[in-house]
């Protein structure tokens, strides 16, 4: 049983995806995070995260079940822009596919299904998948909740900069020429540009619900 959660960021997908697989009883696994470690890698290394080769490599030998997904730096703006420029390299892309796949296929600790989030779960990595959603909101919500979010963490941040840096990243994420962000066909298209987080989870396991019977473990 495989859910695929897409949507640009801070959209809100992450929570979802969080709270979806935990009240469904399932894995989940946070994509973003596999090219966050890749982007986080070559910046220690000193090297350009838009410098392909380097990235390419530095993919190709990301060890995912080490613990490095778990790494705090990975959730810096740094290693989010660095994540989003090695994103664009296919090469980068196909060798973390694998990783992916074989989540999805044989979950971890016996779990009988997984929750996938990220661009292209839908579309490329599950696209056989039993329930897709695309979870979105304007960029302008977006950047408000990213400002909240950054000042609840005392991390001072300019409203302008914040919406500048969530456009770039958008533009960069829907417009490469391999799996671009976008909806899969047969997704269902969550805009929670006016929902609370409540809402966007009743909305969700609604769908989730009639895709696949499944509903909360209790
Ligand atoms: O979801 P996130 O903000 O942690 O993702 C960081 C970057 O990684 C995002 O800007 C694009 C890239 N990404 C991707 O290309 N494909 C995915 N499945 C997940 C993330």
């Amino acid at each position: 049983m495989i859910i695929a959660i897409d949507g640009p960021a801070a959209s809100g997908k992450g929570t979802l995806s969080k709270r979806i697989a935990a009240e469904l009883g399932l894995a989940h696994l946070d994509t973003g995070s596999l090219y966050r470690a890749v982007g986080v890698a070559v910046l220690r290394a000193g090297k350009d995260p838009a410098d392909a080769a380097v990235a390419a490599q530095v993919a190709r030998a990301l060890r995912p079940e080490d613990g490095i997904l778990a790494d705090p730096e990975l959730r810096s703006d740094e290693a989010a822009q660095a994540a989003s420029k090695v994103a664009v390299v296919p090469e980068v892309r196909s060798a973390l596919l694998d990783f992916q796949r074989t989540f999805a296929a044989v979950p971890p600790a016996g779990a009988p299904g997984a929750v996938l989030d990220g661009r292209d779960i839908g579309t490329v990595v599950c696209p056989d998948a039993a329930a897709k959603l695309f979870v979105t909101a304007s960029v302008e919500v977006r950047a408000e909740r990213r400002l909240k979010e950054l000042r609840e963490r005392g991390i001072p941040a300019i409203p302008s900069d914040v919406l500048e840096d969530m456009k770039a990243r958008d533009a960069r994420d829907s417009q490469r020429a391999v799996a671009p962000l976008k909806p899969a066909d047969d997704a269902f298209v969550l805009d929670t540009s006016a929902m609370n987080p409540e809402q966007a989870f009743a909305a969700a396991l609604a769908y989730i619900g009639s895709k696949t019977g499944l509903g909360p473990k209790r």
